[in-house]
């Protein structure tokens, strides 16, 4: 059905979602009940990893995945300019640092090549964003990261559903310490708002769980002190009130059950668009590497110009089509200006003037994508 208003992205709601949600909302816990453990073994189960944490946003899954790794004031972390800012926000919350890597042009995934050059003694954590749910080089990286002793993040808040080369699952964390994955309802999968965080570590995993919920440790096992006082518990680290509730875990687990049908859908609409690209010399997509599946979170055209790209935008704006610039390089944001980052990575300014988003959502039709196809065609005059 042909819609006034296409958005770049939004979630799908059915009615097995409505109720599972409303399952919770009658039931005795609304938070700390069954509903996140189960969210979160459907999540390690899905990516092939041994554990999950959940939390309230993608945001808090990075902040929590960094503080584990030991990351502080003085430290660096290594990530990709053309990245949403939480992923280095996080980093700033401990007092950390970054340096910022150039992305290759035609994947916009961080340049392996360039990583080393960037390292020194202070750096800690390399952070690879799998952008748009195109999986970056784990092995390539991973191994960078083993031979300086270095930890390793992935941010794939973009990549749920999406696979390695290999056929691995995005968020196995086979060759990083932890990934991370967000539920805004732009993503894969939504629960409103939160988070995840998969790894193979029981040791992280624990800190984890801590963290979460205030750094409070309820086990008398692991007391530190020994009391008698019911319900004694104690506070043990700084943590958070980081927690998912029930209702976005209940969620969570009806959309997963979607989450192959959502990223094929994807996947189809990608193939429209891609074809049609790749008859126009006048636009380029991202490249999608050989063998990699993509899970599609957003599909990237990049235009001759910054004045060609910023016109589209408004003639598809006036055709009630709304897209996306994503991103502009975190470096560019004036709180990093004041903070002191002057960086100019050629590559991340290059893509920033002539890239836009267009829309790519499950629920999007074929009547849909070929509108904005046609619109396109029409603005460049194909
Ligand atoms: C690459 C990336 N990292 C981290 C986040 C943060 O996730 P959240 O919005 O769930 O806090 C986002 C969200 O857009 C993102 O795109």
């Amino acid at each position: 059905m042909l819609t006034n208003n296409i958005s770049y992205g939004k979630q799908s709601i059915d009615d097995t979602d409505i109720d599972a949600v409303i399952d919770v909302l009658k039931s005795d816990r609304l938070t700390q009940g069954s509903k996140v453990d189960e969210f979160e073994e459907a999540i390690a189960n899905y990516c092939g990893a041994k554990y999950a944490v959940a939390v309230s946003s993608g945001t808090s899954a990075l902040h929590l995945a960094y503080q584990v790794l030991g990351l502080t004031t003085g430290d660096e972390i290594i990530t990709s300019p053309i990245t949403f800012a939480a992923t280095t926000n996080a980093a700033l919350y401990l007092g950390a640092k970054v340096k910022f890597v150039d992305i290759v042009s035609s994947t916009v995934l961080m340049d392996n090549d360039k990583i080393e050059d960037s390292i020194s003694s202070k750096t800690k954590i390399i952070v690879p964003v799998h952008f748009a749910g195109l999986a970056s080089d784990m092995v390539a990286i991973s191994d960078i990261a083993t031979k300086h002793n270095l930890r390793v993040v992935e941010d794939a808040a973009h990549a749920l559903g999406s696979r390695y080369y290999n056929g691995k699952k995005v968020g196995c964390s086979d060759y990083s310490d932890m990934t991370v994955f967000s539920f805004h309802p732009v993503k894969s999968i939504t629960t409103g708002e939160g988070g995840i965080i998969t790894t193979n570590s029981k040791e992280l995993y624990d800190k984890l769980k801590i963290l979460r919920s205030h750094g409070i440790v309820r086990d008398s096992a692991d007391h530190k002190y020994k009391s008698t006082v019911p319900y004694y518990h104690e506070m043990q680290y700084l943590g958070y009130n980081y927690r998912m509730t029930d209702i976005q875990a209940a969620l969570g687990i009806s959309q997963l059950k979607r989450l192959d049908k959502f990223v094929k859908r994807r996947n189809l609409i990608s193939n429209f668009y891609r074809i049609n690209f790749l008859e126009n010399s006048k636009v380029n997509a991202l490249e999608n590497l050989d063998g990699r599946y993509n899970s599609y979170h957003l599909f990237v055209i990049l235009l001759e110009d910054i004045d060609k790209r910023n016109k589209l935008i408004s003639f598809l704006e006036s055709k009630k089509i709304s897209t996306q610039i994503h991103y502009m390089p975190v470096y560019k944001h004036p709180y990093y200006i004041d903070q002191g980052y002057t960086d100019f990575l050629p590559n991340a300014e290059d893509y920033y003037k002539r890239c836009i988003s267009l829309p790519i959502y499950p629920a999007m039709d074929d009547s849909e994508a070929k509108l904005v196809m046609d619109y396109i065609n029409e603005f460049i005059g194909f």
